[in-house]
């Protein structure tokens, strides 16, 4: 077996360095380069080694040397000295997330230990790329070259060029107002328009002009003669108004899109300079269909074999629109493979999304096999995010999973809907990256002209609780007149200030409550999730709140493959617990647990347990890639609340006092059974059913409360638990009381 995995590995590489193809196309690793160059046999030398690392090293370098940025490397760096925001525009995959950190490093913005922060709006770019540029740079990742993520830190105090998620920097931002440690930030992939994006473009524009009146006055910031501009000083935090006398060097701030619009963001940042890189795009055929396709995933598989059997060489890359689609649409290419025809080319999959285990990821970067074709099944973060080498062809059915929010009900769900244009156009860009291409979109053509622009920035479609606290938290305390650079709606506002208010996170007059407020914040969770956690504690039942935050901060960890629904149905029902769907989360979590714990004392290989693991998982159609994520999680939630002083204790088998504590928490997520069946959703008002998922789906308890609400064809409600209605009043009197 491992001879295979080597031979496998060997055609792999023997893409990268075949001396004849003057474009090697796959740079992925100079290891693996290395062991192509000295052959895989065990008499290999060191020095033989060195040469074959020094060839890896050779080819990484004349790659960066050709990528669009390499060119205009002096223009850049002259115009971040000159300009205190610059915006660089550039198409994906001209080197800017990679390439620019090093060009800025190289021209000393990290002198005095000072750090270059880049932000990603998700996980998964921030530790490819991270991982690219530690290599690019012969460094180990978490030296010179880290990244820091919401539950994963790889960083030190040498670390200069840091990636992390925009989510994050926020939160450091909680700790050091004015990011002293960063000489530069850099805001990427800032088209896309995430909520994270915008607040901290907010938060940057601030701290920057903080910094620089601080650098240039040298003193007292908050004197009268200093900021006479009321405007000016209507931009300042509270927080950062207490930077008195502070010493700052001047914060460089570049923001990095991939669309080809600056000027939003120009006029945000008072006219800002932008600088356009001229990329490099083959020509792509677009191809629609006749006829709307009624089912996508269908549509999507048929596409991928069409391409498979039909066209010439070239890795497929397919849009779908989140993990359970993307590992629904695997398991049937499996299934198909089979019916290939004798003699046909091999087809592989890989996958990519947000929430996939960061040693998975990696997976989309090699290349496949000799003789083998890719295909890439991704959520829109392979529009932008990451950029997959060897793509060819892109299958794009024109739908993306997207937040949506309806201010007046107070409800967020997840919803999907179709792309916008520029969207449509990111995807099919895609396909030309390395040579001429084709992109098969999965709707007529007449569609494409009725798709919206582009696309509504998340700020103004979401639930603003959360941004709201961390504003709050970073010391904003007027959050209408916050200056984002596009408002989110006033009722929208008002509505989250309610929620938190309710959820005691805010005291009567609006200001962040103590202890509960601060400790909220301090949470990297959506509001209700810390305040469950935080009220765990004081039901003593930390342990199975910790495990049901981590559960759900994941996607679908059951599955149910068609072909095995009645076995997975049976496997299921082992975890079931006639209470609900959050104390049957707990117990497969403890499962594995168990499983893990008997086979670390059996083996001590963490290779072996890892194994036990996934047949485990086999098993129990549970998901391993879901689960493994769950874990990693809960230890870093964890860590947080030690450090919080919380009592981790357990309620035991007292599951009654769990769910008290549920209620306490999700009280704005509470449903009361109506006559005809259906379920009210008391916060909202809606009408709601229970999702089929559920184990409360047939049972059809008086009252449940529930944490998140999917709309399809109907409104679902997705975990539920059964509770005492009268728990309501007595356990959140603050909402219940009146409506009693
Ligand atoms: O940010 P932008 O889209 O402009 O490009 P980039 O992410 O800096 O990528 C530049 C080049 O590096 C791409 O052409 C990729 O082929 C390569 N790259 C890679 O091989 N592996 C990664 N994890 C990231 C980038
Ligand atoms: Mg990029």
């Amino acid at each position: 077996m491992m001879q295979e995995e080597q031979h496998l590995e060997a055609a792999r590489c023997t893409e990268i360095v075949n001396p004849n193809t003057k474009d090697a196309k796959y740079v992925i690793n100079v290891k693996q380069i290395a062991k192509f160059v000295v052959g895989l046999g065990d008499k290999v030398s060191p020095t033989d080694i060195e040469e074959g690392m020094r060839v890896g090293r050779q080819r990484i370098l004349e790659q960066r040397k050709s990528l669009p940025i390499a060119s205009v490397e002096r223009r850049i760096v002259d115009e971040v000295k000159k300009n205190d925001t610059v915006i660089i525009v550039g198409e994906t995959g001209s080197g800017k997330t990679t390439q620019l950190p090093q060009f800025l490093y190289n021209a000393g913005f990290c002198k005095d230990g000072k750090v270059i922060g880049i932000t990603q709006p998700r996980r998964v770019a921030a530790v490819t790329v991270a991982k690219r540029v530690a290599e690019e740079c012969n460094v180990e990742l978490g030296h010179k070259v880290g990244y820091s993520i919401r539950f994963e830190d790889v960083t030190s105090s040498s670390t200069r060029i840091k990636y992390m998620t925009d989510g994050l920097l926020l939160r450091e931002a909680l700790l050091d107002p004015y990011l002293s440690r960063y000489s530069v930030i850099i805001v990427d992939e800032a088209h896309e328009r995430t909520v994270h994006t915008d607040v901290l473009l907010g938060l940057l524009k601030n701290v920057q002009f903080v910094r620089s009146r601080s650098t240039i006055k040298q003193h007292n910031f908050d004197n009268k003669s200093e900021v006479s501009n009321k405007e000016d000083k209507s931009q300042c935090f509270s927080t950062l108004r207490a930077c008195q006398g502070a010493k700052f060097t001047s914060l460089k701030l570049i923001i990095m899109s991939a669309s080809l619009d600056a000027r939003g963001f120009s006029e945000y940042f008072g006219g800002a300079k932008a600088v356009h890189i001229q990329g490099r795009q083959y020509p792509v055929d677009i191809l629609y269909t006749y006829q709307p396709e009624p089912d996508y995933i269908d549509a999507t598989l048929i596409t991928i074999f069409q391409i498979h059997l039909e066209e010439g060489p070239g890795d497929i890359l397919a849009f779908l629109t989140g993990q359970e689609e993307i590992e629904a649409v695997e398991r049937l290419v499996h299934e198909r493979i089979h019916q290939l025809p004798k003699g046909s080319q091999k087809l592989i999959t890989v996958l990519m999304y947000s929430s996939l285990p960061s040693d998975l990821q990696m997976n989309a970067f090699k290349p496949a096999p000799y003789g083998c074709r890719k295909v890439i099944l991704a959520t829109n973060i392979a529009e932008t995010s990451v950029t997959i080498p060897g793509i060819k062809y892109v299958i794009d059915p024109g739908l993306v999973k997207a937040r949506s929010y309806n201010p007046v009900t107070g409800m967020e769900s997840l919803i999907i809907i179709p792309t916008s244009k520029a969207q449509a156009l990111q995807r099919s860009g895609r396909a030309g990256r390395e040579g001429p291409g084709k992109c098969f979109r999965l709707y007529p053509e007449s569609e494409f002209g009725k798709l919206m622009d582009s696309t509504v920035p998340e700020i103004k479609r979401c639930n603003l609780s959360n941004v709201v606290l961390q504003l709050k938290a970073l010391g904003v305390d007027d959050i209408i007149g916050f200056d984002f650079m596009e408002k989110p709606s006033r009722m929208a506002i008002v509505k989250s200030l309610e929620q938190l208010l309710l959820l005691g996170a805010l005291t009567d007059d609006y200001r962040l409550s103590d202890p509960i407020g601060h400790q909220m914040a301090r949470l990297p969770l959506d509001p209700m999730y810390s305040k469950a956690l935080i009220l765990a504690s004081q039901f003593k039942c930390m342990e199975e709140m910790l495990i049901v935050v981590a559960m759900l901060s994941v996607e679908s960890i059951f599955y149910f493959p068609r072909e095995k629904m009645e076995e997975a149905k049976a496997a299921r029902k082992k975890f079931s617990s006639p209470e609900g769907d959050h104390i049957s989360l707990v117990n497969v979590y403890r499962a594995s647990a168990e499983c893990l714990e008997k086979s670390r004392t059996a083996n001590s290989k963490e290779k072996k347990f890892e194994k036990a693991l996934r047949k485990w998982c086999r098993e129990n159609f549970i998901n391993y890639r879901s689960l493994r994520h769950a874990q990693d999680v809960h230890s870093q939630i964890q860590g947080h609340i030690q450090q919080m002083g919380l009592s981790l204790s357990s309620c035991g088998d007292d599951m009654l006092q769990f769910r008290r504590c549920l209620t306490a928490s999700f009280f704005l997520n509470a449903a009361l059974k109506q006559p005809d069946g259906s379920y009210r959703a008391m916060w909202s008002s809606q009408t709601v059913q229970i999702h089929p998922s559920s184990v409360l789906f047939r049972t059809k308890s008086e009252c449940i409360i529930f944490n998140e609400l999917v709309r399809t064809n109907q409104n679902y409600v997705r975990n539920s638990t059964r509770v005492d209605p009268l728990w309501l009043p007595e356990l959140a009197p603050q909402y219940y009381a009146v409506e009693n």
